[in-house]
C-alpha cells in the first residue's frame, strides 16, 4: 500500500473513534491530532498540527507531561484521570493513556496519547454513591454485620503460616497499620478479621473495601464522603473513614487504588484527618488500616502500581501467608476441618477418603488455594450419597495432573519421537476418559481441560463417540 494511502486510513481510524487521540514524532512535533482530542483540550487542530508539544501544551510542566516522559524516558502512563473545562464551561474529565512507540530496532520514533471522555461514567458514579449512601442511611441501626472471624478459625501448622498467625496476633496489641500479602485464597480477609476482632477496637465497626476497578472520585467519595454541592445532586455524606472511625478498615488489593488517591490516603493516614470530596473543613478520624496485596510489593513497586511512600507507611506490621502449594502438611488438616463443616452443613456423614483422592489432593497445585480446596471439599461432600465413601469420578479435579507418574523410557517409546509419543499418550487419555464417562463435558472435567479443547483434539485425533 502506498504511503498515502496509509495516511488516509490512519486518519479514517482516528475521525471514526470515540477517543482523542494524538501522535507526535520522535521529536515532538504533533503530527496526528482528531477532532475529539481537539474537543476535550479545547484547543483547535490547526493550533496543534505541526508543532511542538511543548509549544501547544506550555502550561503543562515539562516534568508532569507524560508525552515527554514517553519520548525521552519511554515511559508508559496508564489511565490518568485528568480535568477540563471545556469550551462550554462544562466540567470534562477524561482517563489518558501515553504510549512511547518504538520501531523494530528499539528506536523511539514517536508517542501516541489516548484520551477517553468519561463524564459520563463519573455521572454514573456519583449516582450510585448518592444511592449507596441513601441505602446507608436507611440501614443505620440494622444489623449489617458481615461473617466474623477470629483466630480459632484458622487452619494450619506450617512453619511459615504459624509465623504469619503469630506476627498477627501480636498486631492486634497494637494500632499500627498492617500489610497482608498473600495469593487469592490465603485466608487475608480471616487474618485481618482476627487482628480486629482481637484489638482493643473489637467493639468499634470493621469495615472492608476493594480498591479494583472502581474509578477514583468513586473510591474517593466512597472513602472520605462527600459534601453538599461537590457534584451536581451531592448530599453530605460521610465515607468508609468517618463510618469506621474507632474501628478498622480492610484497604483489599490497595495497589490497584488509583496513583494519586494513593497519596492522598498516605497524608489521611499521617495526619488522621479526612476531608470529604468538596468539602473545605477537616474531619478528625481514628481508624486502623489492613490493607492487602496479592503480589509481592516490590514487583507492584517496580511495576509503577504501589506508590512507594504509602508501602513503607504501611508495612509497619508486614503479614506473608504462603500459598498453600507451600504448605502441603496442612492439606490433611484443612480437609479434615472442611469435612466435619460441610457434613454438618449438608446433614451428611462423608467419613473418609479414598487413598486415591488423598494423593490427588496433596499433589494438586491450588491455585485458588484454602478457598479452593474448600470448594473442593463442599463439592465432595454434597455429591456424596449419606454415610457413603466418595465416589472418585465426580472428583472436580484433574486426577491425572495431581498424581505425577515416572515412565519408563522403553526401546518401542523412544524410537517414536517425541512429538508422536505425547500424541499418543493425549489420545489414550482421550480415549480412556470419554469411555469411562461417557460424555464429552464430564471427559473434559476429568482430564481437566475446557470442553471446547477436548472437541478439537476428538477431531485431531479423528476419535468418535
Ligand atoms: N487457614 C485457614 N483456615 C481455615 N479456612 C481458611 C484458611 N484460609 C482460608 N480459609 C478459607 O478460605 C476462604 C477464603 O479466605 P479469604 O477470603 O480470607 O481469602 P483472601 O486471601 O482474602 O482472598 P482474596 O485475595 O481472593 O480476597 C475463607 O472464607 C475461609 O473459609
Ligand atoms: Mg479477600
Amino acid at each position: 500500500m502506498e504511503s498515502l494511502d496509509y495516511k488516509t486510513l490512519l486518519h479514517c481510524v482516528t475521525q471514526n473513534v470515540a477517543e482523542g487521540i494524538l501522535i507526535a514524532d520522535k521529536r515532538g512535533i504533533i503530527v496526528l491530532y482528531n477532532d475529539m482530542m481537539s474537543q476535550l483540550e479545547k484547543t483547535k487542530k490547526e493550533d496543534a498540527l505541526g508543532r511542538h508539544i511543548r509549544d501547544v501544551f506550555s502550561y503543562i510542566p515539562e516534568e508532569k507531561s507524560t508525552l515527554s516522559k514517553a519520548l525521552n524516558e519511554r515511559k508508559k502512563t496508564e489511565n490518568l484521570q485528568q480535568t477540563f473545562i471545556n469550551q462550554y464551561g462544562k466540567e470534562v474529565m477524561t482517563i489518558n493513556t501515553t504510549i512511547p512507540i518504538e520501531n523494530d530496532g528499539g528506536e523511539i520514533i514517536g508517542a501516541i496519547e489516548i484520551a477517553k471522555d468519561i463524564t459520563n461514567i463519573k455521572n454514573l458514579s456519583n449516582t450510585l454513591m448518592d444511592l449507596q449512601g441513601k441505602a446507608m442511611e436507611k440501614n443505620k441501626g440494622k444489623s449489617t454485620e458481615i461473617k466474623r472471624y477470629t483466630f480459632d478459625h484458622l487452619i494450619g501448622k506450617n512453619k511459615n503460616f504459624l509465623q504469619a498467625i503469630e506476627k498477627s496476633r501480636r498486631a492486634a496489641k497494637v494500632n499500627a497499620s498492617v500489610l497482608i500479602y498473600g495469593e487469592t485464597g490465603t485466608g487475608k480477609e480471616l487474618i485481618a478479621q482476627s487482628i480486629h476482632y482481637e484489638s482493643d477496637r473489637k467493639t468499634k465497626p470493621f469495615l472492608a473495601q476493594n480498591c479494583a476497578a472502581l474509578p477514583e472520585s468513586l473510591l474517593e467519595g466512597i472513602l472520605f464522603g462527600t459534601a453538599k454541592g461537590s457534584f451536581t445532586g451531592a448530599v453530605d455524606r460521610e465515607g468508609l473513614f468517618e463510618q469506621a472511625d474507632g474501628g478498622t478498615l480492610l484497604l483489599d488489593e490497595i495497589s490497584a487504588m488509583p496513583y494519586n488517591l494513593q497519596s492522598k490516603l498516605l497524608r489521611v493516614l499521617q495526619e488522621n484527618y479526612i476531608r470529604r470530596l468538596g468539602a473545605t473543613k477537616d474531619t478528625p478520624v481514628d481508624v486502623r488500616i489492613i490493607a492487602t496485596i496479592n503480589q509481592p510489593a516490590e514487583e507492584l513497586i517496580a511495576a509503577g502500581k504501589l506508590r512507594t511512600d504509602l508501602y513503607y507507611r504501611l508495612k509497619i506490621i508486614e503479614i506473608n501467608i504462603p500459598p498453600l502449594r507451600e504448605r502441603t502438611e496442612d492439606i490433611g488438616t484443612l480437609t479434615e476441618y472442611f469435612l466435619q463443616k460441610y457434613n454438618c452443613e449438608y446433614k451428611k456423614q462423608v467419613s473418609a477418603l479414598s487413598s486415591q483422592i488423598k494423593n490427588a489432593l496433596v499433589h494438586y497445585t491450588y491455585p485458588g488455594n484454602v478457598r479452593e480446596l474448600e470448594h473442593i471439599i463442599m463439592s465432595i461432600v454434597s455429591m456424596a450419597d449419606d454415610g457413603q465413601c466418595f465416589i472418585e469420578n465426580t472428583l472436580d479435579i484433574p486426577m491425572h495432573a495431581a498424581t505425577p507418574r515416572r515412565i519408563e523410557l522403553t526401546k518401542d517409546i523412544k524410537e517414536l519421537g517425541l512429538e508422536e509419543y505425547l500424541n499418543s499418550i493425549e489420545r489414550a487419555m482421550i480415549c480412556e476418559a470419554i469411555e469411562s464417562s461417557g460424555s464429552i463435558s464430564k471427559a473434559a472435567k476429568k482430564l481437566g481441560i475446557r470442553r471446547q479443547t477436548l472437541q478439537y483434539r476428538m477431531k485431531k485425533y479423528k476419535i468418535q463417540m
